[in-house]
């Protein structure tokens, strides 16, 4: 199937943040959750001979990882130049083919990949169902497409995320796609045997600079009081020693028939 070029209104449509302005603190301390890793691994069951786009690959936290433990053919697609440059920039990235581009195009041929998936991408997507009857198209039969994300619950519980910035709850609310309806538009694009996972991370928090540097997104989106308000609260009890904190990521995976 020939793949139809971006419209002109398309071509003028940019994501809701611009991830050019903190590609620098999003390479410092954004790094990958085990489980999530782990989880795409067994249940894309991603080996050497995989083929595997990551959209939204940001600074290729997960696709570096994937790569060098698998040895699959590694596409990561991003429209942030910015973060593209930081995972090129990445000695352990050797190989992986980087390309700017958005979720709605996916400038691939048909039935080429055995997994597409996005982490902490779904929320800048503005065209979600466009993206998921790309993802069906590039996907060979038993492909999967994996959605990593907030559910509604997970908002409301990040550690520090929720408890520090319990402004960031509302915020995330409002731009984040419910579960229900990642579901349905799985669905409405054809997707199978549609699974949802919950994955945990325990870990300690030992240094709140990923907080004062805005490297979560929500944190560009609440007011500046509110922000400090909270980091000065973090940073007074971290002066206490390490803290236990809890990371939540939600997976829907779907299947393309085979
Ligand atoms: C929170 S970062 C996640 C990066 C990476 N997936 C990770 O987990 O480290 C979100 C990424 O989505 C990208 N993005 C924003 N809008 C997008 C769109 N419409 N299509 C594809 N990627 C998009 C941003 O440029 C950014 O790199």
């Amino acid at each position: 199937m020939a793949i139809a070029p971006l419209t002109e209104r398309e071509e003028k449509v940019k994501p809701r943040q611009d991830f050019n302005t903190f590609a620098d603190e999003y390479a410092q301390f954004r790094k990958i959750d085990p489980p999530v890793l782990e989880d795409l691994l067994t249940r894309g069951n991603i080996n050497a001979e995989s083929v595997v786009l990551e959209v939204g690959c940001g600074t290729g936290n997960y696709l570096t990882e994937i790569s060098a433990r698998t040895h699959a053919l590694c596409y990561g697609l991003d429209p942030a130049e910015k973060m593209l440059s930081q995972a090129r920039a990445n000695p352990h990235a050797n190989g992986i083919q980087w390309r700017i581009g958005y979720a709605r195009h996916l400038d691939f041929p048909d039935e080429m990949f055995d997994l597409v998936y996005t982490v902490d991408v779904s929320h800048h997507i503005q065209h979600r169902l466009t993206y998921y009857q790309e993802a069906m198209r590039v996907l060979k039969p038993g492909g999967k497409v994996c959605t990593v994300t907030d559910s509604e619950w997970i908002i409301s519980h990040r550690e520090p995320l929720a408890t520090y910035f319990p402004e960031t709850i509302a915020v995330n609310l409002a731009r984040y796609p419910t579960t229900h309806e990642l579901l349905a538009e799985k669905a409405a694009a054809g997707f199978v045997n549609i699974v949802e996972k919950m994955a945990e991370y325990p870990y300690m928090l030992y240094d709140p600079a990923g907080y004062r540097q805005k490297a979560y997104s929500s944190l560009h989106l609440i007011d500046e009081a509110a922000w400090r308000r909270g980091l000065a609260h973090l940073e007074a009890d971290l002066q206490n020693g390490p803290m236990l904190c809890h990371s939540y990521y939600l997976l829907i995976w779907g299947e393309k028939a085979a």
